[in-house]
């Protein structure tokens, strides 16, 4: 029997739901993992931690250990850091695709462009499903099963709805999928409708969607599986510890993060606050979150607000990802841009676009909303936030493969008009349009020739 509508999740073993604003500790959360005393978003807190710390350097050993093991709770590279996620109990499957082990790789094109040589990029596209939300999909997909229930849903920009539907079909659920119709990419509608989903096209935005799934889990038996979800974000979680962990524990000095509804920011800056407490690291890096500028809901509650209220916006861009106007953890991340000192910015669809490209022209690509964060390191360097021998660690949330769209129409430059700087001298030399040509040798050797004066 599915759980009933008003059905709680309890608490099985190891950590309790608190309240962001009221403090409030409990070991239920309700469907739509609200606060009952206040109404704001909850957080999952580890009590026993205060009194008996698990000892960082056996964490370090134990983590490192697992690489070698076949076992595939330790292939996972988000259950191979189960000691700081919700536990499990011994009877409990989980549900898992071998998200994480996601690699850091060196961009030293980029590198040269931005005069920060040690800059790396922590690339998240190469999870399962192509994107970081794979990493808490499988906790958070793992934790509806066991409570119980057969379906799952999100409102999405694309990304959220193919992990779940990946991870529900893996793990024998039904899953509904909300999307705003014709404002995700085709690849990602395509993973939903493939991995089995029922995908419905709402004539709406995503904060619209996501606005009716939170009135639909409060009505029907579906577990609801967005960020708000504070399973995911343990999940998401583990992306910071593997990251210092291929850095050796020693903490970059910067990590930027590209900013939709505030989720990820808000797991990164949690895993932080967390490592520092566990003496996993002795510091915290600062953590940027960049935005498009027609999207930057969490720019403008900064700087025109104080963090204190949240001014939404009626978003606009190609960077569908993160086409989001009114951000449900807007309060979790100003607390992580304050609390690591670091900032938050905004970039133009002309510096998503040229960072991009730049990102593709290292041989690794990304989506566009990952490339924010390159964007956003351009400006971050000449305001000196940023200085020159600094470690940055860029975080790529998506695969390039996941809009194939935006990529053709960059190439061909048809992606932007001309007035948004689109046929500048820069931008020109990232475009590699596709040529067509009479199938001769000597139109191939020609075009190779011009090529190489190019
Ligand atoms: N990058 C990509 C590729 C994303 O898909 C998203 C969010 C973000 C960045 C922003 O992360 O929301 O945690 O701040 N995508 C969501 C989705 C909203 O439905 O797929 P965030």
């Amino acid at each position: 029997m599915p759980p009933s509508s008003n059905s709680v999740l309890r608490v099985q073993s190891n950590f309790q739901f608190r309240c962001i604003a009221c403090g409030d500790l409990s070991d239920r959360a309700s469907q739509d993992f609200r606060c009952a005393r206040c109404g704001d978003l909850l957080e999952i807190t580890y009590p026993q931690w205060n009194e008996a710390r698990p000892d960082p350097e056996n964490l370090k050993s134990f983590w490192r250990s697992r690489h070698v093991s076949n076992d595939p709770i330790d292939l996972s590279g988000v259950w191979r850091f189960r000691e700081l996620l919700p536990a499990l109990r011994d009877d409990q499957p989980i549900i898992t695709l071998r998200e994480g082990n996601t690699p850091l790789y060196d961009l030293p094109r980029c590198a040269r462009i931005t005069g920060v040589p040690r800059l790396f990029a922590k690339h998240q596209g190469t999870n399962p499903t192509g994107s970081f939300k794979d990493c808490g999909m499988t906790v958070a997909a793992t934790f509806a099963r066991s409570a119980g229930f057969r379906w799952v849903a999100c409102a999405s920009t694309g990304n959220t709805s193919a992990s779940m539907a990946a991870y529900a079909a893996r793990g024998g659920m039904r899953s509904l999928v909300l999307v705003p119709e014709g404002k995700i990419s085709w690849s990602k509608l395509s993973q939903a409708l493939d991995y089995g989903a029922v995908t419905c096209q709402l004539r709406t935005d995503f904060d619209g969607c996501l606005r009716l799934l939170q009135e639909l889990v409060l009505r029907a038996p579906v577990y609801q599986l967005n960020s708000i979800n504070p399973f995911r974000l343990e999940g998401q979680k583990t992306l910071a510890l593997e990251l210092l962990e291929q850095l050796d524990w020693q903490p970059p000095d910067h990590i930027i993060v590209p900013g939709g509804n505030l989720g990820n920011s808000s797991a990164i800056g949690k895993a932080l606050r967390e490592m520092r407490d566990l003496k996993l690291i002795s510091r915290m890096p600062k953590l940027s979150v960049i935005q498009a500028e027609g999207a930057n809901a969490l720019v403008r509650t900064l700087r025109e607000a104080d963090g204190k209220r949240l001014i939404s916006v009626q978003p606009e861009t190609r960077a569908t990802a993160i086409r989001i106007g009114n951000p449900a953890s807007w309060k979790k991340a100003v607390a992580v841009v304050n609390a690591t000192g670091g900032t938050c910015e905004q970039v133009s669809e002309f510096e998503i676009a040229q960072a991009k490209a730049e990102i593709g022209a290292e041989g690794l690509g990304c989506e566009p909303a990952s490339a924010v964060t390159l964007a956003g390191l351009k400006k971050l360097v000449k305001q000196n936030f940023v200085q020159p021998e600094e470690t940055v660690v860029l975080v790529l949330t998506g695969n390039l493969l996941k809009d194939p769209d935006y990529t053709i129409e960059f190439h061909r430059g048809d992606l932007l008009p001309a007035s948004a700087g689109s046929s500048t001298a820069a931008m020109n030399n990232l475009r590699r349009p596709p040529i067509v040509l009479d199938a001769t040798l000597d139109a191939v050797i020609r075009t190779l020739e011009q090529a190489e004066k190019s």
